[in-house]
């Protein structure tokens, strides 16, 4: 969603700014804007566009320049993307500049005590009233007028304050949005995402809620907003420059969809136990009491969003038939307004790809105030929900970029899974199965492998289906949540109507869309439920519906009833979805990419979703 880049020094940082601002444009935006001020004329400069960052470029003139500065992208909330409601705002006296990510819930009675004392409104923005309280407490001392006027705001907030008037300091703060400071040489910034810094700085410091920093060019002081002083510790960026950039690829999903074999490799690192025949978890292994709780847990919830809730999914099979423990799943959105039903013996397990999406910390606040131990599985290390819950796993996938999730969730699935038989193996799981499947769990990159290799085959078969209208997936068992999720991501990224669905259930309603116009994709994988998808396909196919089936490497009889067959290696059952949901992610891309859509950016969405 929305982006902050802050630069405090003696260089010209404009070039850094709309570079900082680039690098978080996967997340999503609608205007972006930017203020420079420059030291040696004591002159400041704002800019602002609707639309993308190559339009604000070309609205920043050539010879701006200037050594302190501030910079956002802006995904609106309060009030449509136009000019007036762009980042960053400015207060009543022309004093103050902010940017601002998150939302104040408070800002309508902040607003009527503003107005009461003779503020004016321009935007329809709750920022614009959060600068105009600075200026409110500000008898000058910029730190202090925002501690006291965040200390009024009830909300979210990563926020990045400039004074002209104390023009040597910047301010940063964070409550539930997140914000980092990167240490440089003579210079510092802060942005809402380290690869916005990356290319000047690996050395970081993650702020913290109800945290503030007050940045110079050659310090940084970190205090709470009840003013006291923080020792912070730096840590380094866990990824590189090239994790970040297209490496030759035409978009960030299609790299993305093919790093997978290293991706799943990384997630697996040091994790497997083969002599043992199981698998080991240091993030739960170091907390022996918060495992114990979900080991011996007799209800397992795991919340979660998107794509993320389809690898939830997943889980649910995975862990009542192999860890036999019952596991519900729920959206995130949904179960933080409904009343869960939390025993002493429940454990909530939250996923999620950025550890930012605000319905999921939502979710495993409401759960830690019913008592519940909640564990995560995140991929970006440091995030709000990794920090929220009391244990729990990184996936170590790197980096996700592209909007679509696609190789976040096959580690996902492989997280899920190694869960799963640790604790299967500490209960009734026999060595020999443990060992089978973590053996399979090995040869798993390989296999994904050869299956990216056949890309050329989907390629073909997305051509002869862009300009479908409407796709019905269809799955079972394990594969019924990658129904679910083949249809995400072609909706998400070529705009066509699909829908995922048990293929039993297909009967009972969506076999009435039936025609011959109708693409339906089904896992038909040799599984133990092969046979009845075969009745299913029979079923469509009699209505003259399209069929195209994923299917078994050596399976001859889906070719007689299918209209496109894409052939995929078999494994066993919990991790097939790992393998028949990468020609579902191509399919999506290649029609997309077809349909002539930015795969990386499609309309309406934001990779990380901070708002409720
Ligand atoms: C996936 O392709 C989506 N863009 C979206 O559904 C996403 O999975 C969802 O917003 C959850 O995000 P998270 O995993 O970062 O929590």
């Amino acid at each position: 969603m929305c982006g902050i880049v802050g630069y405090i020094g003696n260089k010209d940082c404009v070039r850094f700014l709309v570079d900082g601002l680039k690098r978080v444009e996967y997340r999503g935006y609608d205007s972006a804007g930017i203020l420079i001020y420059r030291k040696n004329t004591a002159e400041h400069f704002l800019v602002k566009n609707v639309g993308k960052i190559i339009e604000l470029e070309k609205s920043i003139s050539s010879n701006l320049s200037g050594n302190i500065g501030i910079a956002h992208t802006r995904w609106a909330t309060h009030g449509e993307p136009n000019h007036k409601n762009s980042h960053p705002h400015v207060s009543n006296d022309g004093n103050i500049f902010l940017v601002h990510n998150g939302i104040i819930e408070n800002y309508t009675s902040l607003k009527k005590k503003l107005e009461k004392t003779g503020f004016t409104f321009y935007s329809e923005t709750d920022t614009e009233i959060l600068v105009n309280l600075i200026q409110h407490y500000y008898k000058g001392d910029i730190e202090k007028a925002v501690k006291e006027a965040l200390l009024d705001v009830k909300g979210t907030y990563g926020i990045g304050v400039f004074c002209l008037n104390e023009p040597d300091k910047l301010i940063a703060a964070r409550l539930g949005s997140p914000l980092l400071i990167g240490i440089g040489k003579n210079e510092n910034y802060f942005a809402s995402d380290p690869s916005s810094v990356l290319k000047k700085t690996s050395e970081v410091v993650y702020m913290q809620d109800r945290e503030i920093a007050v940045i110079t060019k050659d310090s940084v002081v970190h205090k709470t907003l009840d003013d006291e002083l923080l020792e912070k510790s730096i840590e380094k960026i866990s990824f590189e420059l090239t994790d970040i950039e297209k490496s030759g690829y035409d978009h960030f999903m299609l790299k993305e969809i093919f790093e997978q074999p290293k991706t799943i490799t990384d997630s697996m690192r040091g994790r497997l136990l083969l002599e043992e025949g199981t698998t080991k978890l240091g993030g739960l292994n170091e907390h022996p009491e918060i495992y114990n709780s979900l080991i011996n847990a007799d209800k397992i919830y795991i919340v979660a969003c998107g794509t993320s809730w389809h690898s939830a999914l997943i889980g649910e099979y995975m862990l009542e038939e192999y860890a036999k423990i019952p596991v519900e799943v729920e959206y995130a959105s949904e179960f933080r307004y409904r009343d869960p039903i939390i025993t002493p013996k429940t454990v909530v397990i939250a996923i999620s790809q950025s550890g930012e999406t605000a319905d999921t910390l939502a979710a495993i606040k409401e759960a830690k105030r019913k008592g519940a131990v909640v564990l995560g599985i995140c991929n970006v290390v440091g995030s709000s929900i990794s920090k929220e819950t009391d244990a729990g796993v990184y996936l170590h996938a790197g980096p996700e970029i592209g909007v679509a999730s696609t190789k976040a969730f096959t580690s996902q699935v492989i997280v899920l899974a190694l869960i799963t038989i640790d604790i299967a193996r500490r209960k009734h799981l026999s060595f020999r199965q443990g060992y089978k499947i973590v053996k399979e769990l090995k040869i798993l990159p390989a296999l994904v492998e050869s299956i990216l290799e056949n890309s050329a085959v989907i390629k073909e078969i997305a051509k002869k289906f862009s300009s479908a209208k409407n796709f019905l997936y269809l799955g079972r068992g394990y594969n019924f949540p990658v129904a679910l999720e083949g249809a995400l991501k072609l909706k998400e990224i070529s705009y066509i109507h699909a829908e995922g669905y048990p293929a039993a259930e297909m009967k009972h309603g969506p076999i009435a869309l039936i025609d011959e116009n109708m693409p339906v994709i089904f896992i038909a994988i040799k599984d133990t439920i092969y046979d009845k998808v075969i009745t299913n396909i029979k079923e469509v196919k009699a209505r003259n519906g399209v069929v195209i089936s994923i299917a078994s490497y050596g399976d001859e009889e889906i070719d007689l009833i299918s209209d496109y067959v894409i052939k995929i290696p078999d494994t066993t059952n919990l991790l097939s979805p790992i393998l028949t949901v990468i020609p579902l992610q191509l399919l999506a891309y290649y029609i997309a990419v077809e349909k002539g859509y930015n795969v990386d950016m499609p309309r309406n969405l934001a990779k990380s979703v901070t708002v409720e």
